[in-house]
């Protein structure tokens, strides 16, 4: 079953998300050509703390930083550290918040400095394939109408869809019921209810789908190692439409 939030649970997941889009613009401040990734994960430690809250994904299931950075090739899950940005990557942040036991889950894409057409569309596409999806986030949808509308919107542009990793439901742990595909048919799987609280979080590469994983065990590359793009949201389903909640 999909969990239904009542008025009081959704007042604490706004919070939470405004806790997470605070330190995600605190986050992007700081990236520039020359800084270490291991710097932006020391910043969503401290940034995140200050405002009550806790990084979510630190030791979860083991993983072992406080926010994925995940550049170029990498789809997700990259691991912080000596890395250094530079000028023309492309820089996806993934970053999970828990305040008071109530999580939220985004991430964004970004250019570094000037980058190619190619990314900057990559970029383009891959947020403007979450909102469609976030359109379809509403009473009387079917859940796989988010995911259908993600993946005819990513390859009409020309782009593919990342098939291993899923958006999810989230609320009171950071991944609950349904998992949410980027792809497949529409008008399957459940029907969309008021208070429902999904994170959406379409991978959109500019080559094959087909991911692998580095020797870390965390981090995700494409197999031809073209770059891919990570955006994502978390929003609650109301009578008034979607309520993103990561904004
Ligand atoms: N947004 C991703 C997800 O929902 C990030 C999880 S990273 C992990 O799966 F480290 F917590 F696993
Ligand atoms: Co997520």
């Amino acid at each position: 079953m999909i969990p239904l939030r009542n008025e009081a649970d959704l007042q604490l997941l706004r919070k939470s998300g405004k806790i997470l889009a605070k330190v995600m613009l605190g986050l992007q401040e700081l990236i520039a050509p020359g800084v270490a990734t291991k710097e932006i994960d020391a910043a969503a430690q401290r940034l995140t703390l200050k405002e009550g809250a806790l990084c979510a994904f630190k030791g979860y299931k083991g993983y072992p930083a406080s926010v994925c950075v995940s550049i170029n090739e990498e789809i997700v899950h990259g691991i912080p550290g000596e890395r250094v940005i530079r000028q023309g990557d492309i820089l996806s942040l993934d970053l999970g918040v828990n305040y008071k036991g109530y999580f939220t889950d985004a991430a964004i894409t970004i250019p570094i400095g000037k980058i190619t057409p190619s990314n900057q569309k990559l970029i383009d596409v891959t947020k403007a394939a979450l909102f469609e999806g976030i359109k379809q986030a509403k009473i009387g949808s079917h859940l796989s109408d988010i995911s259908h509308s993600i993946q005819e919107y990513a390859e009409i542009n020309g782009f593919s869809v990342v098939r291993q990793f899923v958006g999810h439901g989230i609320g009171k742990n950071l991944h609950e019921e349904p998992e949410i595909p980027n792809f497949g048919l529409p008008g399957a799987g459940p029907l969309l209810k008021s208070g429902m609280v999904l994170a959406i979080e379409p991978m959109i590469n500019t080559g094959t789908w087909e991911a692998e994983f580095l020797n870390n065990g965390w981090t995700a590359v494409t197999k031809d190692r073209l770059p891919s793009a990570h955006f994502e949201h978390t929003l609650a389903i109301t009578d008034k439409g979607p309520e993103i909640l990561t904004l």
